[in-house]
């Protein structure tokens, strides 16, 4: 039986079991329900209709609630993903399932050509990926999944046998990816950073010529509406970029986009804390990898912290310059606990402010500046918000003591997910559905969120989560 078939085999045998949350909600079921038809045997999909495969970041966003329906399903969705996992370390964004008709999803394996294309850089034989990565929650996830069960996850080794592998992974962006020269991860497509169309890339993007329309085939739009989606001349510019980088073997050495991202730094910080306490759970000392985490936090600062508007942006390194554009990924550094106090408390004015308005105009952060020329309320990561970054904004708000907007954010988190059917992503205004109904970290998150009750914390996550100190022991 081959690896991926154990592992179905072995989640199939462990019915989902739904341990009692702190309340048994109406709200618990519905999420339950997402996660249990977005399964697939092996790994979740984060939306049946329009990704029909699996996901690199959706994957480790899911494993974080899934651990509180099945911490052997948790450990499974990311150990499926760690086996597509490239010789050189990386994580590809998309593990293609081979029974999903190749017209469901564009840019689907033959386009990617892994096998063959990625060949140098040691892509798997026997799974079809994409060349790309996404951010790297994965070590953050793991540990989380770890905590919701220690005696299953010890009994089935699974950090022993996760551990190596992101730490390769982290090898692999802190070593190959490093194109800027100052210890940063760079992007070098948007999909890498995650938020596909952010105006963020507009100026990096100008520079590339798009793919003509008519040498590929969109399949996102007969699943999600036009006006909610990337436009044709985005997804002509993404094709290059791809097509480029998959001529060239997938190689590091620089291409027609390249830009340090503050939410793809500052989730690689918070996973090499987790990786350090990873560690010292497996009996090695995780000092160096803390001190790394704290130098990388240093580095965050030097290059991407810009004070007159008062958060992180982005730095194109095709001009060299930062991008002067507000995105919510500029406000996700608030979850490093290592953070300076004095940038802690502007992130958090920032985030209550004019630019993204939360707790006055809006009850969840918009993925870009209200107040942008480039804001338009549906377009997928041009102004809607997203319940991963609400969640990673919740815990961040949580983790620097501002817990009266944490628990807010909680609330309208818990609500609107479920109010909208768990969607991909709603209006930040009137939380009004957009994109794909029945997302899975829409679902896992808010989950997560409702097992870390304020006050009746009986999960393993909790503030500690992104502690940088070894202590605290088993607790679920
Ligand atoms: N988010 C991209 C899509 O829309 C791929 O990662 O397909």
């Amino acid at each position: 039986m081959d690896r991926t078939a154990q592992l179905t085999s072995r989640a199939a045998q462990h019915p989902v079991a739904y341990d009692p949350p702190p309340a048994p909600t109406a709200l618990h079921v519905r999420a339950g329900r997402v996660l249990e038809e977005n399964w697939t045997g092996a790994s979740t999909v984060p939306s049946r209709s329009l990704y029909p495969h699996q996901w690199s970041w959706d994957s480790a966003f899911i494993a974080i609630g899934l651990r509180h329906l099945s911490p052997l399903r948790a450990q499974t969705e990311l150990e499926t993903l760690l086996a597509a996992q490239w010789e050189d370390g990386r994580i590809p964004h998309i593990v293609f399932n081979p029974s999903v008709p190749l017209d469901a999803y564009f840019p689907s394996p033959d386009f990617w050509r892994s096998s063959t294309a990625g060949r140098a850089a040691g892509a798997p034989r026997t799974v079809q990926t994409s060349g790309i990565v996404q951010p790297p929650v994965h070590a953050l996830a793991a540990w989380l999944v770890h905590r919701a069960d220690p005696g299953l996850s010890r009994a089935r080794g699974f950090l022993t046998r996760v551990h190596p592998r992101l730490a390769a992974w982290h090898r692999y962006l802190l070593h190959r990816r490093d194109l800027g020269g100052g210890g940063l991860a760079s992007v070098v497509h948007p999909w890498e950073q995650g938020m596909d169309n952010s105006p963020c890339w507009d100026a990096p993007l100008s520079r590339v010529t798009p793919a003509p329309s008519r040498s590929f085939r969109r399949a996102d739009l007969a699943h999600g509406a036009p006006e909610d989606r990337p436009t044709d001349l985005d997804y002509g510019r993404y094709v290059r970029l791809a097509t480029d980088y998959r001529d060239a073997g997938y190689a590091d050495d620089g291409g027609g986009f390249a830009v340090e991202d503050p939410a793809f730094n500052a989730l690689l910080i918070a996973s090499e804390h987790a990786l350090a306490r990873i560690a010292a759970e497996l009996g090695a000392p995780g000092t160096a990898r803390h001190a790394r985490a704290e130098r990388l936090t240093t580095a965050l600062v030097d290059r991407l912290w810009d004070a007159p508007t008062g958060m992180f942006l982005c730095r194109d390194l095709g001009s060299g310059a930062l991008v002067p554009e507000r995105s919510v990924s500029g406000l996700v550094p608030l979850l490093l606990p290592g953070l300076p106090h004095d940038i802690v408390q502007t992130l958090v004015r920032t985030l209550h402010g004019p630019h993204f308005g939360l707790g006055a105009t809006t009850r969840l952060p918009p993925s870009y500046d209200l107040l942008g020329e480039a804001f338009d309320p549906h377009r997928y990561w041009r102004g809607p918000a997203w319940f991963n970054t609400s969640w990673l904004l919740e815990r961040g708000l949580r983790t620097h003591g501002e817990e009266q907007s944490a628990d807010a954010l909680r609330e309208a988190v818990l609500d609107i997910a479920d109010a909208s059917g768990f969607a991909e992503y709603v209006d930040p205004y009137t939380g009004e559905p957009c994109g794909a109904l029945g997302f899975g970290w829409t679902a896992a998150l808010a989950l997560d969120l409702l097992h870390s009750r304020p006050g009746h914390d009986v999960s393993p996550t909790g503030v500690e989560t992104f502690e940088m100190s070894d202590k605290g022991g088993d607790r679920a």
